[in-house]
């Protein structure tokens, strides 16, 4: 019995240490991400009261948990993206910023993250804004 334990626990150590090699190689980055985003998305977008972000998209405070084309209520959203059930979570995210009308056919937001990376410190910075700016 203790034998057998011993190896369901070897077993499972082979399978966690790549996992925590690979959650601790590739960790999200909240600064890079607020880089990317003040370099790349606040052309168009504001994700905090005070950076000063363009008007042309809709507004992003405390965006982890708003729903899709429904957060910013002064901003004009497609009907597409109006529709749409998503409500923004890490998941939703990752998809979109891959290729936003791939996720919401229709959308205004065209803006591709093409790296993995950047998604990850995007999403990042996101999550680590508050839910009321
Ligand atoms: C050229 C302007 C422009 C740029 C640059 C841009 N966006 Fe957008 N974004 C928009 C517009 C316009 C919408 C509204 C889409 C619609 O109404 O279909 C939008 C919508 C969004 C939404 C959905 C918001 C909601 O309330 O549902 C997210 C999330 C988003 N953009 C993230 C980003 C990120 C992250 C970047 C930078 C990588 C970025 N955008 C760059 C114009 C832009």
């Amino acid at each position: 019995m203790a034998h057998r334990k011993a190896l369901a626990l070897a077993a499972l150590a082979l399978i966690a240490s790549p996992l925590v090699f690979a959650a601790s190689a590739f960790a999200a980055d909240v600064a890079a991400g607020k880089t990317y985003f003040r370099q790349t998305c606040m052309v168009c977008h504001s994700a905090e009261p005070t950076d000063d972000g363009g008007a042309q998209g809709p507004t992003l405070y405390g965006l982890i948990g708003r729903p899709a084309g429904k957060g910013d209520k002064k901003f004009g959203y497609t009907k597409a993206i109006k529709a749409s059930p998503i409500v923004w979570d890490a998941a939703a995210l990752e998809k979109f910023l891959t290729n936003p009308p791939a996720l919401i056919q229709g959308t205004a937001m065209v803006e591709v993250v093409a790296q993995k990376r950047d998604r990850d410190n995007l999403i990042a910075y996101f999550t680590s804004l508050p839910k009321e700016p």
